[in-house]
């Protein structure tokens, strides 16, 4: 059999499933490097020329898509395949667009798994044979993904450019799906430190015993399992940006120890003694009300103050719907080459629900409704592709609006028609007196 040459990197959180497929790849004479998380595959990723990478989606801390978009902007050319027990249609999509270009349902068979090892690395070929004559690949990614013209987010990306090139800690608000983490990597790709890493840590899914170990690293024997010296999220992210996303779910030790980071520029492993300098950007976000939590005493107000150097308020996008429609022309762009090939169109009366809705999801959930109706839709989109809780909405036309005072003098003329002009019978409806009553038809 050929001695194949290729390096494989596995990242699997269960050791019985990276063993059987470390096994098998072995079998089929790949040089294998195995990781339980997602930060070791970092760190693997660092130091060696990986030719393939396999990874699982669902994982502990940091999951399987995170380390996709990573991989997809750092190694845009590595070929990426996704092992995963969980098939479902939303998670294969969001599978498919952090870059993975394959994907394997467990279980399966030697056959399969061979099988699709092997048209991934035929892909790596065919995109190195193009990346000749396309000499740099996406660059500021982040910044063009971008889209919006209200003033509300103008702002958001007048201080983005003012940040990006210097090492102020930042603190993105806004409600989920408004795009936070789209301005965060802004911020880093369009700045000076766009050349190192750009590493989003998700706080709030990091077990809170572990918190402190995963930043800031430990040495051998700091506890059981530690069996050797670690490095956490600041060493990795050194030289870059260190997104820590739901800042808000950090436990108070670790605020400390962040304060001290942020503050002395050093940290100290768990089970160390000694500080280590560290040279990065912190971008951090949340979509609690921090001074709620600094009231309840959950959040340290000291950090806050650190944190907010510079403050960035992600507006939600009912306070922006002048940017709905370049927004759905975006995604209709994106998905439409994605699923149909083609660019769709949306007609105006579908444009006009999508202008009128609330969005409690934000942008996240506008994307989803555009997406679905890209998948559905056989020709312009129109209403019927739009999901019935767009449409069920309880929405006043704007001509409605009136003040307090003339919809009380309205509701109170409804009440005295209907108590055939009695007024001590309509008093007691309203429940007031007589006297208020005669006041207010006065
Ligand atoms: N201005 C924008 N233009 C185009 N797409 C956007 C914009 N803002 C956000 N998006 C898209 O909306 C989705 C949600 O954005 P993002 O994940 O950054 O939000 P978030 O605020 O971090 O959400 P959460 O609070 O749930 O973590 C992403 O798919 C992102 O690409
Ligand atoms: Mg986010």
């Amino acid at each position: 059999m050929a001695l194949n040459k290729e390096n494989i990197l596995i990242v699997d959180d269960d050791i019985k499933i990276l063993e059987l497929l470390a096994r098998r790849l072995k079998e089929f004479n790949y040089h294998v490097f195995k990781a339980i998380s997602v930060k070791e595959a970092l760190f693997i990723l660092k130091d060696t020329s990986i030719d393939l990478l396999i990874t699982d989606i669902q994982m502990p801390e940091v999951d399987g898509i995170q380390l996709l978009k990573y991989a997809k902007e750092h190694y845009p050319n590595m070929p990426k395949l996704v092992v995963t027990g969980y098939p479902s249609v939303g998670g294969a999509l969001e599978v498919l667009k952090s870059g993975a270009m394959d994907y394997l349902t467990k279980p399966f068979t030697k056959e399969e798994l061979k099988m699709a090892v092997e048209r991934a690395l035929e892909k790596r070929q065919e995109h190195q044979g193009a990346i000749i004559s396309v000499p740099s690949p996406i660059q500021q990614p982040a910044f063009k993904e971008m889209v919006g013209d209200s003033t509300a987010f103008g702002q958001v990306l007048t201080i983005v450019d003012r940040v990006k090139d210097n090492k102020a800690t930042v603190l993105i608000q806004g409600e989920s799906g408004t795009g936070k983490e789209l301005v965060a990597r802004a911020i880093h790709y369009s700045g000076k430190y766009s050349k190192g890493p750009f590493i989003a840590v998700n706080c709030g899914a990091i077990p809170e015993n572990l918190q402190e170990a995963e930043l800031f690293g430990y040495i051998k024997g700091a506890f059981t399992g530690a069996d050797q010296n670690r490095n956490g999220f600041f060493q990795a992210a050194s030289g870059g940006t260190l997104f820590l996303d739901e800042i808000g779910n950090a436990c108070l030790d670790v605020q400390a120890k962040l304060l001290r980071a942020l503050q002395e520029k050093e940290i100290t492993k768990v089970g160390s003694r000694t500080s280590e300098k560290v040279d990065l950007r912190v971008v951090a976000a949340t979509n609690m009300d921090l001074s709620e939590e600094i009231k309840k005493k959950s959040f340290r107000e000291d950090l806050y103050y650190r944190l907010t150097v510079v403050e960035i308020k992600v507006p939600p996008l009912r306070e922006r719907k002048s940017d709905i429609p370049l927004l759905v022309d975006r995604f209709l762009q994106k998905y439409g080459m994605e699923y149909r090939d083609r660019l769709l169109r949306m007609d105006s009366e579908a444009l006009k629900i999508l202008e009128r809705y609330s969005w409690p999801g934000n942008i996240r959930e506008l994307e989803n409704v555009v997406q679905r109706a890209v998948i559905m839709a056989d020709g312009p989109i129109g209403v019927k592709d739009l999901p019935d809780f767009l449409k069920y909405e309880i929405e006043f036309p704007e001509e409605e609006l009136m003040p307090l005072r003339d919809m009380e003098r309205q509701y109170i003329k409804r009440v005295l028609l209907y108590a055939e002009g009695n007024k001590t019978k309509a008093a007691k409806i309203l429940k007031i007196s007589r006297k208020t009553l005669r006041d207010k038809l006065d």
